[in-house]
């Protein structure tokens, strides 16, 4: 094995040119760490705010000037090659995936993380490129719908930028719980999302979902394409709104909300959750992907040492599903 890896850093909070290749040497797993020969990484929206450095009040989180930790990139999949001497949920071959999170450095040839974070057995049903994005669309997705929005059975869900990440991975998780599933996106899309399990789906460059008269009990708005209250006419009584990209007027709704009654405003931070939570979760989108009513969604595939251009690519806000690098 080299002594040395390859990775991506952004010294500087800027566009996609910001990235640059650098060399490092490998480290040594510490007692409970694991090393991992990195096969795909995830390249998200997520990914690329982050190295951007917005929404601007991210950076107290991120680092105030310049990103506290150098190295980019969160959800991985890969392959154990050295494990400490402490470690023992995976040994030297298994095939893992799981994020770095507010760690970074996934979009690399290898990475050492501790044992007893965000870090599963990646099942032969997957390839490496599907189990790298679990933990984006998938895993916030199923937090949003299943524990943030409290989503039950014949529930009318409706989920904005349903072409999405998180939109293609909500489709289905919402589908196979047995919600009445309608999904926006543009006509291009329109054949996917409605493969995915959605029953209804409405072109949002030529329909407005809040004028058509439809109530749901929940909105999921995936990308921050609207606010609660452009939806509250839509949604049931006690309908929730949940988006996943905070905004001052998401934090506003959700404390006005949260004193009243009736329809709620809602957000998560799915990456700050416990490990273990996360890690049960995965779990039951696994027993999904095993059942066959989860398989990410996958756009395109870069080469690890083309991540300026899968960046850009993902900057344009039209990727379908899930982009990585390899
Ligand atoms: N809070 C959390 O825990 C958490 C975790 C992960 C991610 N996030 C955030 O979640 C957000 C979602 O990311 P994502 O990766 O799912 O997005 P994405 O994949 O980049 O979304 C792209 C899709 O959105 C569609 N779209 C664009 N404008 C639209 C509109 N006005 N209405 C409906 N669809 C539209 C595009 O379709 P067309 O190309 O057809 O236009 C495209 O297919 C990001 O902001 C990320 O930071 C939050």
């Amino acid at each position: 094995m080299s002594d040395t890896f390859n990775a991506w850093s952004v010294g500087r909070y800027g566009p996609p040119e910001t990235l640059a290749p650098v060399v490092r040497p490998l480290p040594v797993p510490g007692a409970n760490e694991v090393l991992i020969r990195i096969h795909a990484s995830a390249v998200s929206r997520a990914d690329g705010m982050m190295r951007a450095g917005v929404p601007r009040f991210a950076r107290l989180f991120l680092g105030l000037r310049r990103p506290r930790q150098d190295l980019v990139g969160t959800c991985l999949s890969g392959e154990v090659v050295a494990a400490g001497p402490d470690a023992t949920r995976f040994a030297v071959g298994d095939q893992v995936f799981g994020e770095a999170g507010l760690n970074f450095g996934a979009n690399a040839s290898h990475i050492c993380l501790n044992e007893d974070g965000v870090l599963m057995k990646k099942p032969e049903a997957l390839s490496h490129e599907e189990a790298a994005v679990m933990c984006d669309g998938p895993l916030t997705s199923f937090n949003f719908l299943r524990e943030v929005a409290q989503m039950r059975a014949g529930d009318a869900v409706l989920i904005l930028g349903a072409s999405g990440s998180l939109g293609t991975a909500a489709v289905q998780i919402a589908s196979a719980a047995g919600a009445q599933v309608t999904g926006t996106c543009s006509e291009r899309n329109a054949g996917l999302v409605a493969s995915l399990g959605a029953g209804r789906v409405i072109d949002y460059t030529k329909e407005d979902f809040a004028q058509a008269g439809q109530r749901y009990d929940i909105v999921y708005d995936t990308i921050g394409v609207s606010s609660f209250k452009a939806t509250e006419r839509a949604l049931t009584e006690k309908g929730r709104y949940v988006c996943p990209v905070l905004s001052i007027g998401l934090l506003l709704s959700m404390l006005r909300t949260s004193v009243l009654g009736g329809r709620k405003a809602k957000f998560s931070a799915t990456g700050m959750l416990k490990p273990e939570k996360l890690r049960s979760m995965l779990a039951e989108l696994l027993v999904m992907v095993d059942d066959r009513t989860l398989a990410p969604v996958m756009d395109r595939t870069y080469p690890l040492d083309h991540l300026i251009e899968a960046h850009q690519y993902v900057e344009t806000g039209h990727k379908s599903g899930n982009v990585v690098v390899v």
